[in-house]
């Protein structure tokens, strides 16, 4: 941070006020006291006839500094910051660019004018992180842009360009092109003040009103988009009973609301989530370390994870080649590619030009592993048989160049095994991508004790170059997530077996807010992989495990899942999403008999305990063996690759909100059915014998 945030100077008749406060200029308690500072020294600068309120650096104010949320608020507050430069009685010029974002755009709002620089994004995306616009922002937005407008753009959070937010009327123009804020600024307020421009509140416009039905029907919209979730509908409520009040009145109602969810379990977790999602590319192993080259990208395999991971480089602007095993298989891998991108372009992610372009010069498919002779990182993502992967991992071992870094996609075999295949073997990693690769943003990065940190390093620049959330995970059988993901889909056959419906199980997962449950996942992935799994694993599985054999008796029935029409639930053109199966219930109930189970029932509260005490423990025996760097790292895994719902900040957040010592508790009671699968955790031990959080090992 500079010295002071925000500066104040003057140019002729124009004051000048920058906000300076990397990185992204937020506005923490120095900014809003710098701020009070500027307002004075312009109100008090008889020689001011104008002020230019703009940001140094690479944005505009993304927000309220997130990292005081959960402190003790410090004055002076933002909406009397803003509601001082509004009521000032010479014109403001605010000048954005980059992203203006929740409290930033508020304060932009505060100014009496707006302009753009080409290529801002503004919004209001409080409610992503649990909370609302609390600085007027439900107030002032809907005195421009009416009701309907800043309720769409304060529930759906999203980033709005510059052209969007001009036709709405947010901005009133927008600076040419290549201009720098603070040149635009001047020039824009020189026109301001040749035309005699006075100060223009927004607090002083009519406030807009919405008809009842359609408040209506954008409350059940909302409440059917955001399940579980209170901010959305908490801002609705803002803005709307504010619109029907005084100004001043609806500023208290706005504030009174923000209040309550800043308190709530909701906003910790968001912000946990915001905040996890940052921090966990930042290891200490790997400060200091600079990523090796990555611009030409191999893929071995062109299949479905194979063409998804090919299609992820390529629409992050990298160079790839793919290799199949012969010409056939490479024309069709070539197929795939382009009709994935062509599904692209109809979904507006690509341009057809840029479809054109990536098809004419960035991708190549190829028959012969000397095709990857040239290529910095090679990605392997063929059949899941340690015999394929030898010969893969032999040919690439001899074709491609020294310091080419060597990644497997496998998501159980042993890497270091892989990695001893070659002659190189600190530079192979795991990159393990989620299917569809192209659109899951999970990536973990699983690590041999061999692997040099250099290649680690180059890992994680290449996810970011992706866009992908990156996670560091250890060597282990499913690494972080489909370890955790084997208990409790475990937990859930326990229940299963003991009297619970698969679909009661469903139904009580997505009440906690997975949008699937276990079940219904395993019927989209396919039975099939359920099975050879089992079969995989037949071998070494200690005895005492239950496997449920009901699932090999649909998978001996040919019921793999919805591609067969018949899983867990049977599908339909009338049912697409499937229905109840009378004749899966008739398989479990023999297997309940084969075990001279008594069937009883289960309580939506005692399947989602269970689930989520399973969940939990398997989560603290990944940290605690090293697995998972943090608990953090699971939390981000969770939410990114398993569904987990992002208002509950993953398993180790809600653990640490649920309090460990009641989950401990509840898992020893468990454990007093079933002392095998219930073994506590000994990190989990550990933690509540020291009374600590798991948040306490994520920094
Ligand atoms: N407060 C504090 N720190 C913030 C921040 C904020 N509002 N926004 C971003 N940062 C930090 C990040 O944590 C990160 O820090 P580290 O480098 O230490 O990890 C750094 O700034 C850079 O952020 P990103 O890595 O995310 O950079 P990016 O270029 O990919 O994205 C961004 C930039 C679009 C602004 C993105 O950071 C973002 O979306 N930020 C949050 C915006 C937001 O939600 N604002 C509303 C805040 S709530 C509010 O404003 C309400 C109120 O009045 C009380």
């Amino acid at each position: 941070m500079t010295e002071t945030p925000v500066r104040y100077s003057r140019e002729g008749d124009v004051a000048l006020i920058c906000i300076d406060n990397p990185p992204v200029n937020a506005i923490g308690q120095a900014v809003r006291t710098g701020l009070v500072a500027s307002i004075d020294a312009f109100a008090g600068d008889p020689a001011a006839k104008i002020a230019v309120l703009y940001c140094a650096g690479r944005t505009f104010v993304a927000g309220a500094d997130i990292r005081e949320f959960g402190k003790p608020p410090q004055a002076p507050f933002l909406p009397d910051v803003i509601g001082k430069l509004e009521a000032l009685d010479k014109p403001v010029l605010c000048v954005m660019h980059g992203t203006a974002l929740g409290g930033g755009l508020e304060l932009a709002l505060g100014a009496h004018y707006r302009l753009g620089v080409p290529g801002l994004k503004i919004g209001l995306p409080e409610t992503s992180l649990g909370i609302l616009p609390g600085a007027g922002g439900t107030q002032r937005l809907p005195r421009l842009t009416g009701l309907e407008a800043a309720l769409e753009m304060i529930t759906s959070a999203r980033h709005v360009p510059a052209k969007e937010a001009l036709a709405l009327g947010v901005i009133d123009g927008l600076a040419d092109a290549g201009q720098d804020p603070l040149t635009a600024g001047l020039a824009h307020a020189h026109d301001l003040l040749a035309k005699g421009a006075g100060p223009r509140r927004i607090c002083d416009m009519p406030a807009p009103s919405i008809a009842p039905d359609q408040l209506r029907d954008m409350r059940t919209r909302t409440a059917k988009r955001f399940a579980g979730q209170i901010a959305q509908l908490t801002a609705i409520d803002a803005a709307v009973g504010g619109a029907a009040l005084p100004f001043r009145d609806g500023m208290q109602h706005e504030r009174a609301l923000f209040q309550t969810l800043m308190e709530s379990p909701q906003r910790a977790a968001l912000v946990h989530a915001f905040l996890a999602e940052r921090k966990v590319a930042q290891l200490p192993e790997l400060a200091g370390i600079a990523p090796r080259a990555f611009a030409q990208i191999g893929v071995v395999g062109g299949g479905r994870m194979g063409s998804g991971i090919a299609i992820s480089a390529l629409l992050a602007g990298l160079d790839v080649t793919l290799v199949e095993r012969d010409a056939q298989a490479a024309a069709q891998a070539h197929q795939n590619v382009a009709q994935t991108l062509a599904d692209s372009v109809k979904r507006g992610k690509l341009t057809d030009e840029g479809r054109a372009r990536i098809l004419a010069h960035q991708f190549r498919a190829a028959d012969s592993y000397a095709a990857l002779s040239d290529r910095d990182v090679v990605i392997e993502a063929v059949f899941e048989d340690m015999d394929i992967k030898r010969e893969v991992f032999t040919q690439l071992d001899q074709h491609c160049k020294q310091g080419a870094i060597l990644a497997t996609n496998t998501s159980y075999l042993d890497i270091p095994q892989i990695a001893a295949m070659t002659s190189r073997p600190a530079d192979v990693l795991g990159l393990h991508f989620f299917s569809p690769a192209h659109i899951m943003r999970l990536l973990e990065i699983v690590v041999p004790d061999k692997t040099g940190a250099d290649v680690v390093a180059t890992g994680f620049a290449f996810g970011k170059k992706l866009g992908k959330v990156s996670v560091r995970a250890g060597v282990c059988d499913g690494f972080i997530g489909n370890r955790i993901l084997q208990v409790y889909r475990a937990v859930s056959d326990h229940m299963v077996l003991a009297g619970a419906s698969p679909y009661a199980v469903d139904r009580a997962v997505t009440e906690f807010g997975f949008p699937m449950g276990p079940y219904a996942v395993q019927d989209l992935a396919g039975l099939d992989i359920g099975f050879m799994t089992r079969q995989r694993k037949a071998a070494s599985r200690d005895p005492r495990e239950f496997v449920a054999r009901w699932a090999d008796v649909m998978h001996a029935r040919g019921w793999h899942g919805r591609k067969t029409g018949q899983g867990y639930y049977s599908y339909d053109a009338d049912h697409p999403k499937g229905r109840p199966s009378p004749e899966v219930e008739e398989i479990i109930a023999d297997e309940r008999r084969a075990h001279g189970v008594t069937p009883r029932e289960f309580s939506a509260d005692e399947i989602v305990a269970r689930y989520m005490a399973a969940m939990v423990n398997e989560s603290a025996r990944v940290v605690g063996e090293g697995i998972a760097a943090r608990p953090l790292d699971v939390d981000v895994t969770l939410l990114h690759g398993y569904g987990f719902p992002r208002w509950r900040g993953g398993p180790m957040h809600w653990a640490d909100a649920q309090g460990l010592g009641a989950l401990l508790s509840q898992i020893e009671g468990f454990a007093r059915e079933d002392a095998f699968f219930w073994q506590p955790a000994p990190l989990l031990q550990q933690l509540v014998r020291e009374n600590l959080s798991f948040a306490s090992l994520n920094s």
